[in-house]
Protein backbone atom coordinates (compact mmCIF):
# COMPACT_ATOMS: atom_id res chain seq x y z
CA UNK A 1 0.00 0.00 0.00
CA UNK A 2 1.33 3.59 -0.81
CA UNK A 3 2.43 5.83 1.90
CA UNK A 4 -0.13 8.70 2.11
CA UNK A 5 1.60 12.32 0.72
CA UNK A 6 0.71 14.78 2.84
CA UNK A 7 1.10 17.70 0.38
CA UNK A 8 -1.57 18.73 -1.95
CA UNK A 9 -4.78 20.68 -2.07
CA UNK A 10 -6.91 20.92 0.96
CA UNK A 11 -9.29 18.13 -0.30
CA UNK A 12 -6.06 15.46 -1.15
CA UNK A 13 -4.71 15.83 2.76
CA UNK A 14 -8.02 15.18 4.20
CA UNK A 15 -8.62 12.35 1.73
CA UNK A 16 -4.70 11.30 2.10
CA UNK A 17 -5.47 10.66 6.20
CA UNK A 18 -8.03 7.55 5.10
CA UNK A 19 -5.59 5.16 3.81
CA UNK A 20 -8.37 2.46 4.07
CA UNK A 21 -9.26 3.91 0.63
CA UNK A 22 -6.11 2.20 -0.81
CA UNK A 23 -7.40 -1.18 0.76
CA UNK A 24 -10.95 -1.05 -0.71
CA UNK A 25 -9.28 0.32 -4.20
CA UNK A 26 -7.18 -3.16 -3.93
CA UNK A 27 -10.04 -5.16 -3.94
CA UNK A 28 -12.52 -3.08 -5.98
CA UNK A 29 -10.18 -2.32 -9.12
CA UNK A 30 -9.91 -5.76 -10.27
CA UNK A 31 -12.87 -6.76 -10.25
CA UNK A 32 -13.88 -3.68 -12.34
CA UNK A 33 -11.20 -4.36 -14.77
CA UNK A 34 -12.55 -7.83 -15.01
CA UNK A 35 -15.94 -6.90 -16.01
CA UNK A 36 -14.66 -4.30 -18.60
CA UNK A 37 -12.76 -6.84 -20.29
CA UNK A 38 -16.14 -9.03 -20.09
CA UNK A 39 -18.01 -6.82 -22.00
CA UNK A 40 -15.70 -6.66 -24.92
CA UNK A 41 -14.08 -3.88 -26.67
CA UNK A 42 -17.65 -2.24 -28.09
CA UNK A 43 -18.39 -1.66 -24.35
CA UNK A 44 -14.89 -0.51 -23.28
CA UNK A 45 -15.20 1.76 -26.05
CA UNK A 46 -18.35 3.06 -25.20
CA UNK A 47 -17.91 3.75 -22.07
CA UNK A 48 -14.90 5.45 -23.11
CA UNK A 49 -16.20 7.69 -25.03
CA UNK A 50 -14.66 6.90 -27.93
CA UNK A 51 -17.98 6.96 -29.81
CA UNK A 52 -18.38 11.01 -29.49
CA UNK A 53 -14.77 12.13 -29.40
CA UNK A 54 -14.71 13.22 -25.84
CA UNK A 55 -15.13 11.67 -22.17
CA UNK A 56 -18.21 9.92 -21.68
CA UNK A 57 -18.27 10.54 -17.98
CA UNK A 58 -18.38 14.23 -17.20
CA UNK A 59 -21.06 14.97 -20.12
CA UNK A 60 -23.43 12.23 -18.05
CA UNK A 61 -22.30 14.04 -15.11
CA UNK A 62 -24.13 16.96 -16.33
CA UNK A 63 -27.58 14.90 -16.24
CA UNK A 64 -27.91 13.86 -11.99
CA UNK A 65 -25.96 17.82 -11.84
CA UNK A 66 -29.06 19.01 -13.70
CA UNK A 67 -31.74 17.39 -12.83
CA UNK A 68 -30.99 17.36 -8.86
CA UNK A 69 -30.39 20.86 -8.98
CA UNK A 70 -33.50 21.41 -10.38
CA UNK A 71 -35.39 19.03 -7.83
CA UNK A 72 -34.15 21.31 -4.78
CA UNK A 73 -35.52 24.11 -6.53
CA UNK A 74 -39.11 22.90 -6.26
CA UNK A 75 -38.74 20.79 -3.42
CA UNK A 76 -38.49 24.95 -2.19
CA UNK A 77 -41.35 25.68 -4.10
CA UNK A 78 -43.27 22.49 -3.06
CA UNK A 79 -42.61 24.18 0.81
CA UNK A 80 -43.25 27.40 0.15
CA UNK A 81 -46.90 26.92 -2.04
CA UNK A 82 -47.81 23.41 -1.83
CA UNK A 83 -48.43 23.39 -5.09
CA UNK A 84 -48.86 20.35 -6.59
CA UNK A 85 -46.80 20.66 -10.07
CA UNK A 86 -44.13 21.61 -8.17
CA UNK A 87 -44.29 18.24 -6.43
CA UNK A 88 -44.52 16.42 -9.53
CA UNK A 89 -41.58 18.12 -10.75
CA UNK A 90 -39.36 17.47 -8.24
CA UNK A 91 -40.41 13.63 -8.40
CA UNK A 92 -39.68 13.78 -12.16
CA UNK A 93 -36.10 15.56 -12.19
CA UNK A 94 -35.30 13.41 -9.00
CA UNK A 95 -36.05 10.22 -10.87
CA UNK A 96 -34.06 11.34 -14.13
CA UNK A 97 -31.13 12.33 -11.73
CA UNK A 98 -31.19 8.43 -10.66
CA UNK A 99 -31.29 7.22 -13.87
CA UNK A 100 -28.40 9.86 -15.02
CA UNK A 101 -26.57 9.22 -11.83
CA UNK A 102 -26.10 5.26 -12.68
CA UNK A 103 -24.80 6.09 -15.72
CA UNK A 104 -22.21 8.52 -14.73
CA UNK A 105 -21.13 5.99 -12.34
CA UNK A 106 -20.38 3.47 -14.49
CA UNK A 107 -18.22 5.22 -16.86
CA UNK A 108 -16.80 7.42 -13.86
CA UNK A 109 -15.52 3.50 -12.51
CA UNK A 110 -14.44 2.69 -16.34
CA UNK A 111 -11.79 5.77 -16.15
CA UNK A 112 -10.78 4.76 -12.38
CA UNK A 113 -10.16 1.37 -13.19
CA UNK A 114 -6.17 2.90 -15.02
CA UNK A 115 -5.73 4.77 -12.00
CA UNK A 116 -3.10 4.55 -9.74
CA UNK A 117 -1.71 5.98 -6.54
CA UNK A 118 -3.55 9.01 -5.45
CA UNK A 119 -5.39 9.64 -8.23
CA UNK A 120 -6.66 6.18 -7.51
CA UNK A 121 -7.58 7.07 -4.12
CA UNK A 122 -8.80 10.53 -4.45
CA UNK A 123 -11.03 8.38 -7.37
CA UNK A 124 -12.48 5.93 -4.50
CA UNK A 125 -13.21 8.95 -2.70
CA UNK A 126 -14.47 10.11 -4.92
CA UNK A 127 -17.27 6.94 -6.01
CA UNK A 128 -18.36 6.08 -2.59
CA UNK A 129 -19.14 10.17 -2.08
CA UNK A 130 -21.65 9.90 -5.18
CA UNK A 131 -22.80 6.26 -4.98
CA UNK A 132 -24.17 7.46 -0.78
CA UNK A 133 -25.55 10.34 -2.51
CA UNK A 134 -26.69 8.28 -5.15
CA UNK A 135 -28.45 5.31 -2.40
CA UNK A 136 -29.79 8.67 -0.66
CA UNK A 137 -31.65 9.96 -3.57
CA UNK A 138 -32.76 6.78 -4.19
CA UNK A 139 -34.29 6.11 -0.55
CA UNK A 140 -35.49 9.75 -1.18
CA UNK A 141 -37.57 8.77 -4.21
CA UNK A 142 -39.20 5.70 -2.22
CA UNK A 143 -40.11 8.15 0.64
CA UNK A 144 -41.84 10.05 -2.02
CA UNK A 145 -43.51 7.40 -3.42
CA UNK A 146 -44.91 6.07 -0.24
CA UNK A 147 -46.20 9.42 0.70
CA UNK A 148 -43.51 10.21 3.34
CA UNK A 149 -42.52 13.25 1.38
CA UNK A 150 -40.78 15.50 3.84
CA UNK A 151 -38.71 12.59 5.37
CA UNK A 152 -37.67 12.22 1.63
CA UNK A 153 -37.12 15.58 1.00
CA UNK A 154 -34.67 15.73 4.05
CA UNK A 155 -32.47 12.14 2.81
CA UNK A 156 -32.65 14.09 -0.84
CA UNK A 157 -30.75 17.15 0.56
CA UNK A 158 -28.28 15.15 2.35
CA UNK A 159 -27.83 13.15 -0.32
CA UNK A 160 -27.36 15.86 -2.78
CA UNK A 161 -24.71 17.53 -0.74
CA UNK A 162 -22.60 14.61 -0.53
CA UNK A 163 -22.79 14.53 -4.48
CA UNK A 164 -21.54 18.00 -4.22
CA UNK A 165 -18.86 17.15 -1.95
CA UNK A 166 -18.41 14.40 -4.52
CA UNK A 167 -18.23 16.39 -7.64
CA UNK A 168 -15.75 18.87 -5.84
CA UNK A 169 -13.11 15.76 -5.46
CA UNK A 170 -14.53 14.98 -9.44
CA UNK A 171 -12.94 18.23 -10.77
CA UNK A 172 -9.97 17.51 -8.40
CA UNK A 173 -9.40 14.43 -10.24
CA UNK A 174 -9.04 16.53 -13.63
CA UNK A 175 -7.29 19.31 -12.79
CA UNK A 176 -4.79 18.43 -10.44
CA UNK A 177 -4.20 14.53 -11.18
CA UNK A 178 -4.81 15.24 -15.46
CA UNK A 179 -7.10 12.23 -15.32
CA UNK A 180 -8.99 12.47 -18.96
CA UNK A 181 -7.16 15.80 -20.02
CA UNK A 182 -5.36 15.71 -23.53
CA UNK A 183 -1.71 15.30 -22.17
CA UNK A 184 -0.43 16.65 -25.93
CA UNK A 185 -1.60 20.17 -25.21
CA UNK A 186 1.24 20.18 -22.46
CA UNK A 187 3.73 20.00 -24.93
CA UNK A 188 5.01 22.82 -27.70
CA UNK A 189 3.36 22.40 -31.21
CA UNK A 190 6.58 21.46 -32.90
CA UNK A 191 8.46 23.25 -36.01
CA UNK A 192 6.90 25.90 -38.07
CA UNK A 193 9.40 24.93 -40.63
CA UNK A 194 10.58 21.53 -41.88
CA UNK A 195 13.20 20.21 -40.15
CA UNK A 196 15.53 17.06 -40.37
CA UNK A 197 15.33 14.86 -37.91
CA UNK A 198 16.45 11.21 -39.21
CA UNK A 199 17.98 9.69 -41.90
CA UNK A 200 15.54 8.00 -44.14
CA UNK A 201 17.19 4.40 -44.28
CA UNK A 202 17.14 4.16 -40.69
CA UNK A 203 13.78 3.99 -40.19
CA UNK A 204 12.86 0.48 -40.25
CA UNK A 205 10.09 -0.93 -42.35
CA UNK A 206 6.81 -1.80 -40.75
CA UNK A 207 8.10 -0.63 -37.14
CA UNK A 208 8.25 2.82 -35.80
CA UNK A 209 10.84 5.70 -34.26
CA UNK A 210 10.91 8.15 -31.64
CA UNK A 211 12.69 11.54 -32.26
CA UNK A 212 12.85 14.52 -29.78
CA UNK A 213 12.60 17.63 -31.77
CA UNK A 214 12.95 20.36 -28.96
CA UNK A 215 10.52 19.33 -25.88
CA UNK A 216 8.12 17.24 -28.56
CA UNK A 217 8.72 13.62 -28.98
CA UNK A 218 7.71 12.49 -32.12
CA UNK A 219 6.84 8.80 -33.23
CA UNK A 220 7.81 8.22 -36.76
CA UNK A 221 6.68 5.49 -38.79
CA UNK A 222 7.02 3.94 -42.62
CA UNK A 223 3.05 3.01 -43.37
CA UNK A 224 2.85 0.28 -46.07
CA UNK A 225 2.34 2.49 -48.55
CA UNK A 226 6.32 2.93 -48.51
CA UNK A 227 5.81 6.94 -46.71
CA UNK A 228 6.46 8.03 -43.75
CA UNK A 229 3.76 9.43 -40.84
CA UNK A 230 4.50 11.60 -38.18
CA UNK A 231 2.76 11.53 -35.09
CA UNK A 232 3.20 12.84 -30.95
CA UNK A 233 5.23 9.95 -29.15
CA UNK A 234 3.11 10.32 -26.10
CA UNK A 235 -0.21 8.92 -25.84
CA UNK A 236 -2.16 11.80 -25.33
CA UNK A 237 -4.20 9.48 -22.38
CA UNK A 238 -1.68 9.29 -19.94
CA UNK A 239 1.61 9.86 -21.56
CA UNK A 240 2.63 6.36 -22.36
CA UNK A 241 5.48 5.63 -24.82
CA UNK A 242 4.34 4.91 -28.07
CA UNK A 243 7.25 4.11 -29.86
CA UNK A 244 6.71 1.00 -27.35
CA UNK A 245 4.08 -0.16 -28.64
CA UNK A 246 2.93 -2.93 -30.62
CA UNK A 247 2.94 -1.99 -34.41
CA UNK A 248 -0.13 -3.24 -35.90
CA UNK A 249 -0.59 -2.59 -39.96
CA UNK A 250 -0.98 1.58 -40.13
CA UNK A 251 -1.72 1.60 -36.58
CA UNK A 252 -0.08 1.54 -33.11
CA UNK A 253 -1.38 0.54 -29.77
CA UNK A 254 -0.31 1.94 -26.68
CA UNK A 255 1.71 -0.14 -24.34
CA UNK A 256 0.33 1.22 -20.99
CA UNK A 257 -3.67 1.19 -21.64
CA UNK A 258 -3.77 -0.33 -25.40
CA UNK A 259 -5.08 2.91 -27.54
CA UNK A 260 -4.59 2.12 -31.04
CA UNK A 261 -3.99 5.30 -32.87
CA UNK A 262 -3.95 5.55 -36.73
CA UNK A 263 -0.47 6.01 -37.88
CA UNK A 264 -1.48 8.45 -40.71
CA UNK A 265 -4.37 10.89 -39.15
CA UNK A 266 -3.54 10.43 -35.33
CA UNK A 267 -7.05 9.45 -34.75
CA UNK A 268 -7.94 6.64 -31.85
CA UNK A 269 -9.21 3.82 -33.15
CA UNK A 270 -9.56 1.72 -29.65
CA UNK A 271 -9.68 3.54 -26.43
CA UNK A 272 -9.35 4.73 -23.57
CA UNK A 273 -7.95 7.33 -25.63
CA UNK A 274 -10.69 9.66 -27.22
CA UNK A 275 -8.60 12.44 -28.96
CA UNK A 276 -6.21 12.40 -31.60
CA UNK A 277 -2.44 12.76 -31.57
CA UNK A 278 -0.78 15.49 -32.40
CA UNK A 279 -0.26 14.80 -35.88
CA UNK A 280 3.08 16.25 -38.51
CA UNK A 281 3.53 16.98 -42.10
CA UNK A 282 6.50 14.97 -43.13
CA UNK A 283 8.42 14.84 -46.14
CA UNK A 284 12.41 13.18 -47.24
CA UNK A 285 14.71 15.43 -48.34
CA UNK A 286 18.21 14.38 -49.31
CA UNK A 287 18.17 11.07 -48.00
CA UNK A 288 16.29 12.89 -44.45
CA UNK A 289 12.82 13.02 -43.06
CA UNK A 290 11.56 16.22 -42.45
CA UNK A 291 8.92 17.31 -40.30
CA UNK A 292 6.97 20.10 -39.62
CA UNK A 293 3.47 21.50 -37.34
CA UNK A 294 0.32 21.00 -38.98
CA UNK A 295 -2.68 23.58 -38.36
CA UNK A 296 -5.12 22.17 -36.20
CA UNK A 297 -3.52 20.19 -33.58
CA UNK A 298 -4.62 21.05 -29.85
CA UNK A 299 -1.28 22.38 -28.86
CA UNK A 300 -1.03 24.70 -31.38
CA UNK A 301 -4.98 26.04 -30.75
CA UNK A 302 -4.29 26.98 -26.93
CA UNK A 303 -1.40 28.99 -27.47
S1 LIG B 1 -1.38 6.01 -21.78
FE1 LIG B 1 -3.30 5.08 -21.54
S2 LIG B 1 -3.71 4.27 -23.49
FE2 LIG B 1 -1.84 5.27 -23.72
Amino acid sequence: MAEPDSGGTISQRIVDTMPWLDGLADKIQPVVQRAVVRGGRPAKNILDGLWMGAPLHPVLTDVPVGSWTATLVFDGVDLVSGARFARDTADGTLALGIAGGVAAATAGVSDWRYLSGGSRRMGMAHGLLNVAGLALNTASLAYRIAGRRRAGQLLFLTGYSLNGMGAHLGGELSYWYGLRVNRNVFESPGPEEFVPVMAEDELPDGGTHRVEVGDVGVLLARTSDGGVTAIAARCNHFSGPLERGEREGDTVVCPWHQSRFDLYSGEPLEGPAVFPQARYETRVRDGNVEIRAVAGNAQEKVR
